[in-house]
């Protein structure tokens, strides 16, 4: 692995770069252009949005504007919970394909198992929705199918009635919970875990050992941890809105990190956060 567009082959054979620049949190309008016009300049050629953040049109544009070939992209998006259902999910495809202004994404995603609104009938609405993106792939409207914040029981179920088995589990994945169980599940299913808030959504920067381990190795804590990430086989996907961050954050192949450093970083557990629990959320 040695730069930005290096990738990771899907379960179906598709090729994906090792990490993706994510848009949680970015604001629609000048803020997610601005921020997705960086990330291309920069050399990210994976862009990570979702109908639920608001900024689909924002990041169609910044890529139309980029001038680069949509064929060198790599474009995920997201099923929002209140779209969960066969017809439903369809219709949420094509208004994400027209907000982004493309033809086709290269990863759609269920981003949540278990939608408050749903939570007596998650399981079927989940394998009513996945048939509708097993569909979107044969007829090439997306090149790869996966999901997100889903927990071992949401995929059994899934993959009871799936006839594609999830290329992806996109989940809250960095130093302060390193959601073992799932991503021993994912890996056991050929799932490649992607690490969204991989810097812990800014708190991992609260925790001092990582400024010494950081030191060290004369990089900033941003980066140790996202090589953290690609040394554990995760897809990181950094968000930033600052063109300085956001090209710092692509600066992380002319180091390695120790298995010690490695083992060390692995126990900061909890001191950041942990993932919500996608059977109790209350949206
Ligand atoms: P900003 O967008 O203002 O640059 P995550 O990717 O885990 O969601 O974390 C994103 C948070 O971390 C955002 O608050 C972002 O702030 C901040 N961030 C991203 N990259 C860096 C960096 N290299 N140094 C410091 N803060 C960063």
């Amino acid at each position: 692995m040695n730069n930005l567009t290096d990738t990771y082959t899907l379960n179906n054979g598709v090729k994906i770069p090792v990490v993706g620049f994510g848009t949680w949190q970015s604001k629609d309008g000048d803020e997610a252009y601005n921020a997705v016009k960086a990330a291309l300049e920069a050399g990210y050629r994976h862009i990570d949005t979702a109908a639920a953040y608001g900024n689909e049109e924002s990041v169609g544009k910044a890529i139309k504007d980029s001038g680069i070939d949509r064929k060198e992209l790599f474009i995920t998006s997201k099923l929002w919970n209140r779209d969960h259902g066969y017809e439903s999910a369809k219709k949420a495809l094509d208004t994400s394909l027209a907000k982004l202004g493309t033809d086709y994404l290269d990863l759609y995603l269920i981003h949540w198992p278990n939608p408050v609104q749903f939570r007596d009938e998650w399981q079927q609405r989940n394998a009513d929705s996945w048939r509708a993106m097993e569909e979107a792939l044969d007829a090439g409207k997306v090149r790869a199918i996966g999901v997100s914040n889903f927990r071992a029981h949401h995929l059994d179920e899934l993959l009871k009635t799936a006839k594609v088995t999830p290329a992806v589990n996109q989940i809250f994945l960095n130093p302060s919970d390193t959601e073992d169980e799932v991503v021993t599940y994912n890996k056991e299913h050929g799932i490649l875990s992607e690490a969204y808030s991989p810097l812990g959504t800014g708190k991992i920067f609260t925790i001092p050992e990582l400024k010494d381990i950081a030191a060290k190795y004369n990089k900033s804590v941003a980066q140790v941890v996202l090589r953290w990430s690609l040394q554990h086989g995760f897809l990181p996907l950094p968000k930033s809105v600052h063109a300085d961050r956001i090209k710092q954050n692509t600066e992380i192949f002319d180091f390695e990190l120790s298995d010690d450093d490695i083992k060390k970083i692995d126990g900061f557990h909890g001191v950041a956060g942990l993932a919500q629990d996608p059977d109790t959320t209350d949206f």
